[in-house]
């Protein structure tokens, strides 16, 4: 009786925990519900595979059972000793191709996929999009060559569109994932750069994360996709690109922070187009949808992430208590007005939700 008490909590505390996690999805980290070109290609990959490891698994348990049941010991047949077949060679001719014919059902498409994915052919065509991905312990640089813009962690993208990233990392390797819209790419130091395509379906805000352990805040390394409207994404490289760095901050404690930034944070950070520095460029920063990759955007959390980063995010490059508390509120008010375009996280058109 206790063992099948045993038995049944393990069961009980198994379903119960299946059903808690399956919560742990985040809106749009899913590659279970995908809605762009490279994630529905993996995504049917991963169906197919399922319905033969189904097919497999069926026909073995039948089989299974059938034997189980059909030849099971018999009473009086203790000492009884089954005829033994060996070498039926109908048998193992039948059991060595049909696997064979499996593996080739599921090799021709996956094959299909990789070429698929690492089609480069329109990169270098008039009017295609290719931006610098570079990973950094614990954040994420986004260049635009092309347009003269530098941004990080929300990546900007116009929906509807292949989009080419040229991907690096400027320390360690690094794993750039977006679930919902496509698969997952290694950032490489050195000069191996690796090339990945993004191609959205809707407008949205996609979830990214890093997958590859680069470091104590790996976990903490988040990012976003956003893929707006094509005539969002250009009113949103116009604002980028007008963006002057000298504009005078509006409040007078923004200005007193506009000095101190300028003479604390530029040496690492930077507004408007510029290379990656040590830190992330923060262009356009009131219109980020995290803090960090990972706070909600609210001063406290800024003031608190700019005075005690290490607790936030341990082991990341930006030196703690680099300035005071009140001189932080005040950095912090005038990070909060780089407003520089109107097109943010909330342009994205109202998808219809589907019930979690
Ligand atoms: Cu970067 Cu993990």
């Amino acid at each position: 009786m206790r063992g099948w008490m045993g038995k049944f909590r393990s069961l009980f505390l198994f379903g119960a925990l299946t059903l808690l996690l399956s919560g742990c999805g985040v809106d749009n980290l899913s590659a279970l519900k995908p809605k762009g070109y490279g994630s529905e290609l993996l995504f049917d990959l991963m169906l197919i595979s399922i319905a033969i490891m189904l097919f497999v698994f069926v026909i073995v348990m039948a089989i299974y059972t059938f034997v189980l049941i059909r030849y099971r010991q018999k009473k009086g047949q203790e000492d009884f000793i089954p005829k033994q077949t060996e070498g039926v060679k109908a048998l193992e001719i039948i059991w060595t191709v049909i696997p064979i014919i499996l593996l080739l059902v599921l090799a021709v498409p996956t094959v299909q996929a990789t070429f698929d994915l690492a089609d480069e052919s329109t990169k270098d065509d008039e009017g295609v999009t290719t931006i610098e991905v570079t990973g950094n312990q614990f954040w994420w640089h986004f260049g635009y060559p092309n347009d003269e813009i530098s941004t990080s962690q929300d990546l900007y993208i116009p929906v509807g569109e292949k989009v080419y990233l040229d991907m690096k990392s400027s320390d360690v390797i690094h794993s750039f994932w977006v679930p919902s819209i496509a698969g997952k790419m290694d950032t490489n130091p050195g000069d191996n750069n690796n090339t990945m395509s993004l191609e959205a379906y809707e407008e949205g805000v996609y979830w990214g994360q890093c997958t590859e352990l680069c470091g104590e805040s790996h976990s903490l390394m988040d990012f976003r996709v956003i893929a707006v409207s094509p005539e969002d994404y250009e009113q949103w490289k116009e604002d980028m690109q007008n963006v002057d760095p000298e504009a005078e901050a509006q409040t007078a404690d923004a200005q007193e922070g506009q000095d101190l930034f300028e003479n604390s944070c530029m040496g690492c950070h930077a507004i408007g187009d510029g290379a990656a520095g040590q830190g992330p460029n923060l262009t356009n920063f009131a219109n980020r949808t995290k803090i960090a990759g990972i706070l909600e955007p609210s001063k406290e959390n800024l003031v608190n992430w700019i005075v005690n980063p290490e607790e936030i995010k341990p082991g990341n490059q930006m030196p703690a208590n680099l300035v005071s508390e009140e001189e932080a509120s005040k950095i912090a008010d005038y990070l909060l007005e780089l407003d520089h375009s109107d097109i943010g996280p909330e342009s994205v058109d109202e998808q219809p939700q589907e019930e979690d």
